[in-house]
């Protein structure tokens, strides 16, 4: 996608726009100054009533929040559009409708305003969140990213320098999160809800299995430890048990078996790369329960851990708008087309 490559020195005010799934997020990235403003409309309501996101609900309503939450930013940073320099906007992977909408509105304004623009991969986006913090990892690290369709470990040698080490083969563990949800009733998404009722549950009342950890390598499997969470139920349904503290335990039994699973592969990963620095990040990022397993095995090996704040852990036009202004203060541009790809992958993007 990008058209050119010229190391530029000029400082950007970069507006990032993400528009790839259910949260329209805009934001003002400052190449010198950092963040300057950052906004978010969750469409989270408006698909709850289906259990999952629609795609064409999603992007009608991205048409309708674009341009009202970029005004809301602008004032936020106390700027008007003559201040904007760059702009960046999410072209994969996600939803097409959804992500047709963002990148039309960003390359059409940069059009208008007379400024650079860049398509931006959105896991790379993910991947880079951490950035945003005053805390910041440094190259090379091992990176997890885990969200709603996507588990991967990833070596990361620089910005566009990725890696691919090893992916889950069916469910993305957040994905996984959400059917166990549904399975037990709870509402979408299912993560944040999986985790809170995870808080009440009895440990070890269930041991769940520990997918693909004996198998050499760094690939991932959750779609059976979803079954597992529906089978226990369906069990417990039939001995007559639909409590709560039922449902608490398999949601128990169901986040300390990911934890863990991810944990034996993070450290299988950090071994084989001999690095000792991980970055987590994706929507799963924000839950507890991995975030602690994680921070005692860094612990444990005198690592650290890197992890962006929370709400950049989900959707955000921040991480857009930071990226963004990577690639374009490496000189890095797209055309005036735009085309967005739905199944980009973070292995075909280029270096900077
Ligand atoms: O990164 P994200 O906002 O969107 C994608 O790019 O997919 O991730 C959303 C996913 C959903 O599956 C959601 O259930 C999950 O992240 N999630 C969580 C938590 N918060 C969000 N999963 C487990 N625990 C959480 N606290
Ligand atoms: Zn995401």
């Amino acid at each position: 996608m990008p058209n050119s490559n010229q190391p530029t020195t000029q400082t950007f005010i970069t507006l990032g726009v993400e528009s790839s799934c259910d949260e329209t997020a805009i934001a003002i990235y400052h190449s010198e100054k950092g963040l300057l403003a950052h906004q978010l409309y969750s469409q989270i309501k408006l698909h709850a009533e289906y259990g999952g996101v629609v795609p064409e609900l999603a992007s009608r309503d991205h048409v309708k929040r674009l341009i009202p939450l970029i005004e809301a930013t602008l004032k936020e940073a106390n700027l008007t559009q003559q201040d904007i320099t760059g702009m960046g906007y999410t072209a994969g992977p996600g939803l097409m409708g959804a992500l047709l909408s963002g990148a039309a509105v960003a390359r059409s304004l940069a059009f208008a305003w007379d400024i650079p623009a860049v398509a931006i991969n959105h896991m790379e986006g993910h991947l880079l969140a951490p950035m945003l913090e005053e805390k910041q990892p440094k190259f090379p690290f091992i990176c997890l990213l885990v969200s709603g369709g996507h588990t991967m470990l990833i070596r990361v040698n620089g910005i566009g320098q990725y890696t691919l080490l090893g992916e889950t083969l069916d469910d993305a563990a957040g994905e996984a999160f959400d059917k166990t949800a549904k399975m037990l009733g709870m509402d979408y998404p299912g993560g944040p809800e999986v985790s809170k009722l995870a808080l009440k549950g009895t440990d070890k009342r269930y041991t769940f299995p520990r997918p693909m950890v004996n198998k050499p390598g760094l690939d991932m499997s959750f779609s059976g430890l979803k079954t597992f969470s529906l089978n226990t139920w369906l069990a417990a349904k039939k001995s007559g048990d639909e409590s709560e503290q039922t449902k608490a335990d398999i949601c128990r039994a169901f986040e300390v078996a990911v934890a863990e699973t991810l944990v034996i592969k993070c450290k299988r990963a950090l071994i084989q790369e001999n690095l000792n620095c991980l970055v987590v990040s994706g929507g799963v990022s924000a839950n507890r329960e991995i975030r602690a397993q994680l921070d005692t095995l860094m612990k444990g090996r005198k690592g650290t851990t890197f992890y962006p704040r929370l709400e950049f852990c989900t959707d955000n036009g921040a991480m857009i708008a930071y990226a963004a202004s990577k690639r374009l203060e490496a000189g890095e541009s797209s055309g005036l087309s735009f085309a967005c790809n739905p199944r980009w992958k973070l292995e075909d993007l280029n270096a900077i």
